[in-house]
């Protein structure tokens, strides 16, 4: 568009720069796109502080703090032209105005979780908008609200809600290195999605800021882009600045456990029965599936150990271990519970247990963001809406001893997850939905071919699971970012439309076209785009 105001000779002389010389025109427009962040830059918020070019000594390790996969961290993953960490609102607003105008690919990061690296790799080049400097929270405890900014942790808002008070809580995710923008923009589930639904089932207002850099809350940006936003994912329509959030009561002490079971242990009828319950328990009570192929105890004729499968039970309760026990005799007594295995503690101590730090960890703990594991890693998602049969599990089972490396993990819903409509945020997987599955793998070994042969394993183990899962969609979690489900290769038009409701429609379902729609009016140009951002509607 730019090109067109200028004078023909000069047109034509741009044309042939950008045509024989991409290198010097690409480096050009990275230089005028700071000069544009340095002019707009307001005195008393100086921009400069917080851009780092690759030429700058702190550059790699600001990229490296927050790769959260570290398949993306090679020499070959193609590496942002400028890093922009931002110091305040105005820095947003700057970014977002300076790279239209240069006509430059952004990539939002706030706690770098992303799965496929989405927030930090591009197939085009691109510089990332960091979000870590902007992490306050404030806990009104009185009114039982907070504000969090997206660049905290949400080890940091578990630890500053707990700070105040030992009988609130927020749900949100277990992992709590997990950034409040990604998460929270992406729906947000945690071990009491079924008594308070997810994250975003408590936000009551956000700061955004929009295509043209205008800093808006939930009333200046309407109910439309307030819904997309609270589960259609942030980085299709704005940057995420700040959530408000309706705190949760939750009991002064919980219970928690980690029971396991392998086949020798008749892990196979305990799942098969858990897949009756575990939707219907009381809504105080989550039990998580996590299954697993470690070594048997028995060794086979080679002398080597037999591979078995572990089914392991971990269950966050909000009340005391009496009535746990007495909850899981009457409803699930084939696990054999027992006095012994549970644990009673506050609620913040029992993020820790989650997350598998040591029984005793100080709750200071929730504020590293150093993650306790960094691995390479592949994840996949899927629903289930009715039980497997025992000879299901059986061949499920015996074809994970034989891939080895991938792990599932059954998360269940009902309760809250079935009383809210469908439609009532973006996130479309509620009643009829028995329990989100997820598929991971993760390893250490360098290189490609590691990389392409564990990804390989974690695509067998889905497909193995199709006769079992939905289908017509064959839904998908959207904070389970999966680029396998389909890749937006267009910024506009029919085609880039097409391609994002190929992925759309499993994350999303009918929602979709909602998403489409607040897109189209809010972004018309698609500036907010990425692999897998809404799209807008074709003319
Ligand atoms: C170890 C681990 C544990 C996890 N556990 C859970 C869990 O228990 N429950 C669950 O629901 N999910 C879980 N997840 C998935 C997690 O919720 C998503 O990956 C989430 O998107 C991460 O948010 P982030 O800010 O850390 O990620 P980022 O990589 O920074 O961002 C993820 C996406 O959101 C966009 N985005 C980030 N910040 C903003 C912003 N401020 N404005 C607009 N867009 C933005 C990015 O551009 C990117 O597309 C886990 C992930 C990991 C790696
Ligand atoms: C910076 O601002 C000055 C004065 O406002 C203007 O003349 C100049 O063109 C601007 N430069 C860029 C790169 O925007
Ligand atoms: C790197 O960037 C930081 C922040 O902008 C700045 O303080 C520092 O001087 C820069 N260092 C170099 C070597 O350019
Ligand atoms: C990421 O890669 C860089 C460069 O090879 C390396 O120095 C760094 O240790 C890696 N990070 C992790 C956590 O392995
Ligand atoms: C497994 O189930 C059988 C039959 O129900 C029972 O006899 C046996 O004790 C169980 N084994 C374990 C380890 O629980
Ligand atoms: C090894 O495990 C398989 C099932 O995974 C089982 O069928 C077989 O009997 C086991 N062999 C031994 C020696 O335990
Ligand atoms: C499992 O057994 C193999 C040998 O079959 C051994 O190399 C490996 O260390 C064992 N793993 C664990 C966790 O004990
Ligand atoms: C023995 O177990 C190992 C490890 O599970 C397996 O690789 C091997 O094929 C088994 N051998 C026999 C004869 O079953
Ligand atoms: C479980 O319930 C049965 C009867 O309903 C009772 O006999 C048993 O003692 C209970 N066990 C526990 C551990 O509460």
């Amino acid at each position: 568009m730019a090109i067109q105001r200028l004078p023909h000779i000069l047109q034509l002389s741009v044309l042939l720069v950008l045509s024989t010389s991409w290198a010097t025109s690409a480096s050009a427009d990275h230089e005028n796109f700071v000069h544009c962040l340095l002019n707009h830059s307001q005195p008393s918020h100086p921009i400069a502080p917080a851009i780092y070019s690759p030429n700058n000594a702190s550059y790699s390790s600001v990229l490296e703090s927050y790769i959260r996969n570290l398949r993306f961290n090679t020499s070959t993953t193609r590496k942002p032209f400028l890093i922009l960490t931002a110091l305040h609102e105005s820095h947003v607003q700057i970014s977002v105005v300076c790279a239209q105008i240069h006509n430059l690919q952004m990539k939002i990061r706030s706690g770098g979780h992303d799965y496929e690296g989405v927030s930090y790799v591009a197939e085009v080049p691109f510089f990332i908008l960091d979000m870590f400097n902007l992490r306050s929270i404030h806990v009104d405890i009185k009114s039982e609200t907070a504000w969090v900014q997206a660049g905290a942790t949400l080890g940091e808002v578990y630890y500053r809600i707990a700070e105040k008070s030992k009988t609130h809580g927020f749900p949100a995710g277990v992992c709590p290195t997990v950034g409040v923008g990604g998460h929270f923009s992406g729906g947000g589930y945690g071990n009491m999605m079924r008594k308070y639904g997810l994250s975003v089932d408590n936000i009551v207002d956000a700061q955004l800021v929009n295509v043209h850099g205008e800093l808006l809350d939930r009333k200046s940006m309407g109910e439309d882009l307030f819904w997309a936003i609270t589960g259609g994912g942030g980085a299709s329509f704005g940057v995420v600045i700040a959530y408000k959030i309706n705190l949760v009561r939750v009991p002064e002490i919980v219970t928690v456990f980690r029971v396991s079971r392998t086949l020798e242990q008749n892990a196979t009828d305990i799942v098969y029965r858990w897949q009756y319950i575990a939707d219907k328990l009381d809504d105080d009570l989550f039990i998580r599936l996590t299954m697993d192929v470690v070594n048997g105890t028995s060794s086979n004729s080679s002398g080597e150990n037999n591979k078995t499968l572990r089914a392991s039970f971990i269950a966050m309760f909000l009340g005391d271990s009496e009535r746990l026990l007495s909850i899981m005799n009457k409803s699930f007594p084939e696990l054999g519970l027992k006095q012994s295995d549970c644990a009673e503690m506050s609620w913040a101590q029992s993020v820790l247990f989650w997350t598998s730090f040591p029984t005793g960890t100080a709750t200071e703990a929730l504020l590293s963001r150093t993650p306790q594991v960094l691995t390479r890693l592949k994840r996949k998602s899927d629903y289930v809406k009715k039980p497997i049969p025992k000879t299901g599990l059986k061949w499920i089972f015996q074809k994970m001893i034989e891939l080895e490396a991938p792990m599932l993990t059954f998360n269940p819903y009902g309760g809250k997850m079935s009383e809210i409509s469908a439609s009532a945020t973006p996130f479309p997987h509620r009643a009829g939905n028995l329990w989100k599955v997820q598929y991971a793998t993760n390893w250490d070994i360098l290189g490609t071919e590691a990389s392409d042969h564990y990804i390989e394993l974690t695509r067998k183990l889905h497909m193995y699971m199709t006769p079992f899962v939905s289908k017509n969609p064959r839904e998908a979690f959207y904070n389970y970012k999966d680029l396998d489900i389909g890749i937006n290769h267009n910024a506009n038009g029919m085609s880039s439309y097409l391609e994002g409701r190929v992925y759309g429609i499993k994350y999303f379902k009918h929602n979709f076209d909602r998403l489409a729609n607040v897109k189209t009016k809010v972004d018309p140009g698609n500036f907010f785009r990425n692999e897998q951002s809404i799209p807008t509607l074709p003319h």
